[in-house]
């Protein structure tokens, strides 16, 4: 993709200084160990259960893997409930798993899975519940549990956004019976490509292990159709870097996040997202505002104003996912079934959120949303 220096994009990935790197790719080119759970890899894994406070964790070449691997793990099957308000991979891993998707509409504040409208979209078919944290905000994990166990259905997250939240138990990656990660490069930890799935036990991550190395339990077992779903030594090597800033990065984003808040919150038609309670140590992953009718543009407009002025705005998540070809057709994907995420896709636009933006751009951000530029 061809960049202009001048455009200002939704987001711009984390580099730590490149020769911090070239220690790393010194050693790989002497012990020769590209990929296949080499020393990087396992020393990431250790890294992060640390860092986030988990049990195990199983690295992943990409989220969309991690996501398909972790419904093949739990032998998924029928239907599965999830949410319209998310990025498309989402539903993408249950159609490529041959499951029906269900979409349940979202909660108006958190932009979540809706747990009270769950019940109601169960049928004889349904085997599990795949919510998103949208945005890093923590889904109603209680109610979404107690309905799991109510009906003996299996939870996987879709905790791409979520890298690092956690509310006053810890990190909120150990809701479920899986969490799955995304350290795409638009994320706030990134290894340029990358993801995992957060395991509770050793027995769990070992199915996930055999599953993304082909299904192979040693040199002649194959234990399960696996796939290749292998974090290469040189995205796990970028990682464990990465971790050494990652405190700095996140409390970067939180500026900014603060000073978006101060700025818009006096500005006639404009909502935000509802801040975390105290409870939650949130990522600033993401910065969606609303367009509401009382604003002097409306969403498409203010868009296309930010993007004449080289600010790259993105409609996330618009279209919503039930708009798309493959979806559509389907009897939950009616805008009449998801009212609240359809009039939120027709509102929000994510400003632009990473660390190294500069006050400057955020001050020109904020005169073109007030109408001063
Ligand atoms: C909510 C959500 N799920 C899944 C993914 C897919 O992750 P990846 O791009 O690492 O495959 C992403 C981001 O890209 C995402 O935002």
């Amino acid at each position: 993709m061809q960049k202009n220096d001048k455009n200002i994009y939704v987001t711009q990935p984390y580099l730590p200084p490149l020769n911090e790197f070239l220690p790393y790719l010194e050693e790989i080119w002497k012990n020769k160990i590209l990929t296949n759970s080499g020393p990087y890899h396992q020393q990431l894994e250790q890294k992060l259960c640390e860092f986030l406070n988990v049990k195990y964790i199983s690295l992943f070449n990409n989220g969309t893997i991690a996501l398909l691997t972790s419904l093949q793990s739990l032998r998924i099957t029928g239907e599965v409930i999830t949410t319209p308000y998310s990025f498309v991979a989402t539903a993408h891993s249950l159609l490529w798993n041959g499951i029906k998707p269900v979409f349940v509409d979202i909660e108006p504040y958190t932009l979540n899975i809706d747990p009270v409208k769950i019940e109601a979209a169960i049928t004889p078919h349904t085997t599990a519940i795949m919510p998103v944290h949208c945005y890093g905000t923590p889904c109603n994990t209680k109610v979404i549990q107690e309905i799991a166990n109510t009906y003996n259905l299996r939870v996987i997250y879709d905790a791409a956004h979520a890298f690092g939240v956690t509310d006053n138990g810890g990190s909120i990656l150990r809701y479920g019976d899986l969490s799955v990660l995304s350290f795409h490069a638009t994320k706030v930890f990134n290894t340029f490509e990358g993801g995992a799935i957060i395991c509770p036990d050793e027995q769990t991550k070992k199915r996930i292990d055999y599953l993304k190395n082909f299904g192979f339990a040693d040199e002649t077992t194959v234990v399960a159709p696996g796939i290749n779903g292998k974090m290469s030594e040189l995205n796990a090597a970028f990682g464990l870097l990465q971790l050494n800033y990652i405190d700095k990065a996140i409390e970067q984003r939180k500026k900014i996040d603060h000073f978006y808040r101060q700025k818009l919150k006096k500005i006639k038609g404009i909502q935000l997202l509802i801040k975390p309670p105290k409870t939650i140590t949130a990522n600033y992953s993401y910065f969606p505002i609303f367009v509401e009718p009382n604003y002097k543009l409306d969403r498409d407009e203010l868009y296309q104003k930010l993007k004449d002025n080289n600010i790259f705005g993105r409609r996330y998540f618009y279209p919503l996912i039930t708009d798309f070809p493959m979806y559509r057709g389907l009897p939950s994907a009616s805008p009449s079934n998801l009212p609240v995420a359809t009039e939120i896709a027709n509102k929000v636009i994510c400003l632009p959120i990473y660390p190294s933006l500069t006050e400057d751009i955020l001050n020109k951000i904020i005169n073109i949303i007030s109408g001063e530029q």
